[in-house]
């Protein structure tokens, strides 16, 4: 499937909104997700980890190419991009410190994914890595869709502002889901190689999220409770695999 956005770049609107969860969020427990599950509460621990510094590589991706940009209204709109992921990155980091202190594994995987994406920064072209951006942009822009049409989704994440920052930047992510694909596509990038990098990056991501959610859920001492780990893989599985997750996932990389 081809990525077509769904706005006009005149009618998108790409608004900064200044917005801070770290209060509400020290006194988050353990196992925030919906009835206190293991697996989700890793899922979303995990999937929180990689945000802040993902998020500086999209800016940094999409930045090189502002000077080359000549429509004001995309020039605009790459503004209010750089404003939206800089507080995405910003708040993230705030929920990343506290399942810190939780005993989330979390900044370990903030400095891997800071690394992993130096050295792809290094070995590969600026045009490379914004046809990565573009990809991952239309990945996250589908799971965005998944929270905000889906109540059920949205009450998985249990803890009410665990789920007002999964869906405030849903909201933004769904605000600028075009943006870096339009500067890619300003910029002279080709589809064959976006497509190819789609289809790369959705194994890698899916890949290294699962052996993330391993490793977060093998340091916590509730996961060798009795049952605990069977029961909330039932949970998992019935939503996760057979259900709308799996769906949406097939839909972003296709
Ligand atoms: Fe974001
Ligand atoms: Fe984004």
């Amino acid at each position: 499937m081809l990525f077509m956005p769904q706005n006009t770049q005149a009618q998108r609107k790409v608004p900064t909104r200044r917005i801070s969860f770290e209060e509400s969020l020290k006194d988050l427990p353990k196992h925030f997700s919906a009835d206190g599950d293991l697996i989700l509460s890793h899922v979303a621990a995990s999937l929180s980890s990689v945000f802040p510094d993902g998020e500086d590589f999209f800016v940094r991706s999409v930045r090189h190419f502002r000077d080359q940009i000549t429509d004001p209204e995309l020039k605009r709109q790459v503004g209010g991009f750089i404003g939206q992921e800089a507080m995405h990155g910003r708040e993230h980091r705030a929920f990343n410190d506290r399942l810190d202190q939780l005993g989330y594994p979390v900044k370990r995987f903030e400095r891997l994914t800071k690394k992993g994406l130096a050295i792809r920064e290094r070995l590969m072209s600026p045009k490379s890595n914004l046809a990565a951006t573009a990809a991952l942009e239309h990945f996250t822009a589908t799971l965005a869709e998944l929270v905000l049409s889906d109540q059920r989704t949205r009450d998985l994440f249990g803890n009410e502002e665990v789920k007002n920052l999964f869906l405030w930047h849903a909201l933004e992510e769904s605000e600028h889901k075009a943006v870096a694909f339009d500067v890619y596509k300003a910029v002279g990038g080709s589809e064959r190689t976006r497509v190819i990098t789609m289809s790369v990056l959705r194994y890698m991501f899916v890949l290294g999220m699962a052996a993330q959610v391993a490793i977060s859920l093998l340091l916590d001492r509730d996961t060798y409770r009795r049952g605990n780990l069977r029961r909330s893989w039932r949970n998992f599985t019935l939503f996760g695999v057979n259900g709308t997750l799996n769906d949406k996932l097939n839909t972003a990389a296709a």
